[in-house]
């Protein structure tokens, strides 16, 4: 590995892709968002008829696949299957519940993984996830575990939600983000776990750029690395990007 790798692990609703995107943009690395790819093959496999109970017809959705993820320094990271961009396509709710199918299925995680490992040969790289210090990038430079309580993830998911005019009470966002911690921490390979050097994050009381900040200066600290002056009306869009992903997922 030539570049730094550091890795972002945590439940859905820690705050990891606003905060990675800004870690990386601060430290002048590229920023892959991992969940942005288990989201794709949901995608594919539910728009080429694929039953979503069946992970032999999921794995074998996977020969005709041509996924493809573009990184850069300054945006967002964008994705195309068979050409055609998908990146905003890929963050409805309906993807979101369906993702599960996907992800346990063990070919899919293999495919996927050699396609991280690829895109993080040379490092530079600040990604995101649920296995990527413990399982894809066992060597990276810095590891990080993000967390933050379900009752605050929930609330600031309902908070997103109803600034949409979604009509879902605290309780129901709550029992999803409940549900969607049990199916990511159990899951047998790549499942949701703190690999033991990370560094635990606790994001209940923070904001994204105080979480981002604690990054950079571990960055900086451990790593000896170097940051970006960077103006803050890219900062913002780059917070406004991530967070407008976010709500639509
Ligand atoms: O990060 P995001 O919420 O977009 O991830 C969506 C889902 O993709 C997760 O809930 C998880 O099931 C799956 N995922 C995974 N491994 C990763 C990233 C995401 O299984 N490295």
């Amino acid at each position: 590995m030539s570049g730094n790798i550091i890795t972002i692990d945590g439940p859905s609703g820690a705050g990891k892709s606003t905060i990675a995107r800004l870690a990386a943009l601060r430290l002048g690395l590229r920023y892959l968002d991992t969940g942005a790819m288990y989201r794709a093959v949901t995608y594919h496999c539910m728009h080429a008829g694929i039953r979503l109970d069946d992970p032999k017809a999921i794995a074998g959705a996977l020969k005709g696949l041509d996924l493809q993820v573009e990184l850069s320094l300054d945006g967002p990271m964008r994705v195309f299957v068979g050409g055609k961009e998908i990146t905003d396509k890929i963050r409805t709710q309906e993807v979101t519940r369906n993702i599960h199918y996907v992800a346990d299925v063990m070919e899919v995680r293999n495919f996927l993984v050699e396609m991280q490992r690829k895109i993080g040969e040379n490092g530079n790289l600040v990604t995101e996830g649920r296995d990527q210090g413990t399982l894809v990038f066992p060597n990276a430079s810095l590891k990080v575990y993000m967390f933050a309580t379900p009752a605050v993830r929930a609330r600031r998911r309902h908070a997103e939600l109803q600034a949409r005019g979604a009509e879902t009470t605290y309780e129901e966002v709550l029992e999803d983000v409940s549900k969607r911690d049990y199916l990511d921490m159990g899951r047998e390979l790549g499942g949701l776990k703190k690999a033991m050097d990370a560094v635990e994050l606790d994001t209940s009381e923070l904001s994204p750029d105080q979480v981002a900040e604690s990054i950079v200066k571990l960055a900086k600290s451990r790593l000896k690395m170097q940051t970006r002056k960077i103006d803050k009306s890219a900062l913002e869009a780059a917070r406004r990007q991530a967070e407008e992903g976010k709500k639509q997922g």
